[in-house]
């Protein structure tokens, strides 16, 4: 069978053989840590997966901070203090928003500085992703 060469998992004892032949989670695991990889592959290439992380949960906190949220001048510090004291769970809501927007902005800068640190390029500059920046 085609596919990227690495060591087949092989259960050992009685157990991993058990768990294998029902749920094939070990050999999962097993392919996903061994699989070869390029030799510039380093822990700044997350920032991309974290910033799609923090989009989606800036989006599902935001809806949920709309649907208790008043945009009136009069009345939005009451709606805040509403969504902190009475909405179950509100606090938790408004502070994953709050800090994810912090987070949002750490990541945004890893994920630029990610390429001119790792580029396995001579030049270490990438000209379109520069001028975006
Ligand atoms: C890129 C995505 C987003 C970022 C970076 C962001 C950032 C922020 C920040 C910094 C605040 C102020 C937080 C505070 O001090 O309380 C805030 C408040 C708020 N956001 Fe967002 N937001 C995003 C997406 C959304 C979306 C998609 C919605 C709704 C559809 C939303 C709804 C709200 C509401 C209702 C508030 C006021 C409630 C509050 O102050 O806690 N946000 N947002």
């Amino acid at each position: 069978m085609s596919g990227i060469p690495h060591e087949p998992y092989e259960p050992k004892s009685g157990i991993e053989k058990w768990i294998e032949s029902r749920l094939p989670i070990l050999g999962l695991l097993h392919s996903t840590l061994t699989i070869p990889t390029p030799k510039n592959l380093n822990w700044m290439w997350i920032w991309g997966i974290v910033l799609t992380v923090c989009l989606v949960m800036q989006i599902v906190t935001g809806i949920v901070l709309a649907m208790h949220y008043t945009p009136h001048v009069d009345l939005a510090f009451a709606s805040v203090e509403h969504i902190m004291r009475d909405v179950n769970g509100g606090w938790l809501l408004r502070y994953m928003h709050a800090n994810g927007a912090s987070l949002f902005f750490f990541a945004v800068y890893m994920h630029i500085f990610r390429s001119p640190t790792t580029a396995p390029t001579k030049r270490r500059v990438r000209l379109p992703g520069s001028l975006v920046f």
